[in-house]
């Protein structure tokens, strides 16, 4: 007889953003007069670049045509795509990277849950807290964390890097060592990045104690400030200790398009095996390659046109974000991050958790954001607010916040 992973029976309850839209539906429901804006999920909102489109439509018009069909991609990427990225967000960086340490893959979401395969099944993983759920849930999936205490929202064998007001968001060296780090900087819900001397001193840390970074840079185009880098390997010696995973998602609004990145290094290497090689095995056994048109596409985002248009994109988020800061400041909430990142995350008012917050603010002003405790315990009594929204619905739902 079959049995199944039990390790997924340890998963609590349903997902966060599935607790929402039935909240929102309820609400809709309830209400049909009451239009609601979503400033909650992480989605953007404005339509693929036309330089992107353009360079789409091209490689479809290809697939039409015996001479410039393209059937399965190479699973690890066409050399188009990995070479430009490599030269344009590497490279141009004084970052080492070359074109075959770049894996292509139809986005940051599976390669973040899909990396811990490469790691032994008693690892220690160390996640910030709060931060983006697929972390912890990838390697619960893979019975790599321990139990699931329903009162202090934490798994047993995960070591939390509580990120707070009073760290301003940084994380802090953990008491116990951990065997696999995974930092997520700009940071997913904080909007706070590190310093490159701040990330260096991970980059230390790794090296000195034999363990792994594993650096989500989904939001690296929201990166204002000068002394903030753009990747892990501006700093010396990431080559051996960390692995960097990129989106199209949030840069060129790629979320329903599909495209990502991963970077494993050839230095890389654990008890003389090659992590690269281990991941170039995984990836040409479980996956085909993303499609032709969506690599072209991708390609086009590095064109000159491409990165002019997207780069207008990301600064319509932003003044959608220091819109959010200054609204909710003049209002007497006290927020942080939309400096690095297209997130604000705000302090609850006294004596609100974030679940009541979220009820509040969506009975109230008809504004839906996400409760902070939904990315981890520390993130309770904080609230999430996305600069994805339209301008227009932006400043609405700031307009209707200054009336509660
Ligand atoms: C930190 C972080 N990593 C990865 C992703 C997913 O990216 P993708 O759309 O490329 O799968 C998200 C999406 O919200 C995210 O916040």
């Amino acid at each position: 007889m079959y049995r199944i992973n039990t390790n997924y029976q340890k998963l609590p309850g349903s997902y966060l953003f599935s607790t929402i839209a039935r909240k929102i539906a309820a609400f809709t429901e309830a209400n049909p007069d009451r239009p609601v804006i979503r400033l909650g999920i992480g989605d953007v909102t404005q339509p693929i670049a036309p330089a992107i489109i353009e360079a789409m439509h091209k490689a479809v018009d290809d697939m039409a045509d015996a001479s410039t069909f393209h059937g399965y991609a190479p699973d690890l990427g066409y050399e188009f795509l990995r070479s430009v990225i490599a030269q344009q967000d590497y490279q141009s960086r004084g970052c080492s990277i070359h074109a075959d340490e770049i894996f292509i893959s139809d986005g940051a979401k599976s390669d973040s849950g899909n990396i811990q395969e490469l790691f032994s099944a008693d690892c220690r993983i160390a996640v910030t807290d709060p931060v983006y759920p697929v972390y912890v849930d990838s390697n619960v999936m893979a019975g790599r964390c321990g139990e699931y205490d329903q009162e202090t929202q934490t798994w047993s064998r995960v070591i939390y890097m509580p990120c707070t007001r009073e760290n301003t968001f940084v994380p802090e060296f953990p008491k116990e060592t951990p065997d696999l780090i995974y930092l997520c900087i700009p940071n997913n819900p904080t909007g706070t990045a590190l310093t490159r001397a701040q990330l260096q001193e991970w980059v230390d840390y790794a090296n000195k104690n034999g363990a792994l970074i594993i650096y989500d840079a989904a939001y690296e185009a929201y990166i204002s400030q000068p002394d903030v880098p753009h990747s892990v390997y501006e700093c010396s010696g990431a080559q051996t200790c960390a692995i960097e995973i990129r989106s199209f998602s949030k840069n060129a609004g790629f979320t329903g398009v599909r495209l990502g990145f991963t970077v494993v290094p050839k230095e890389l290497s654990c008890g003389g095996v090659s992590l690269h090689d281990m991941w170039a095995r995984r990836h040409g056994t479980k996956f085909n390659g993303a499609p032709y048109i969506v690599q072209r596409a991708g390609e086009a985002v590095y064109s000159p046109e491409g990165k002019e248009q997207i780069k207008k994109q990301v600064a319509y988020y932003m003044k959608n974000a220091s819109a959010i800061k200054q609204g909710l400041k003049e209002n007497g909430y006290t927020v942080f991050g939309g400096v690095n990142a297209p997130y604000i995350w705000l302090k609850t008012p006294e004596g609100m958790t974030s679940w009541e917050f979220f009820d509040f603010l969506l009975e109230r002003a008809n504004v839906v954001g996400t409760p902070g405790s939904g990315f981890g315990p520390s993130g309770e009594g904080y609230f999430r607010l996305t600069a994805f929204g339209s301008y227009e619905n932006t400043l609405a739902a700031l307009e209707r916040i200054a009336k509660l």
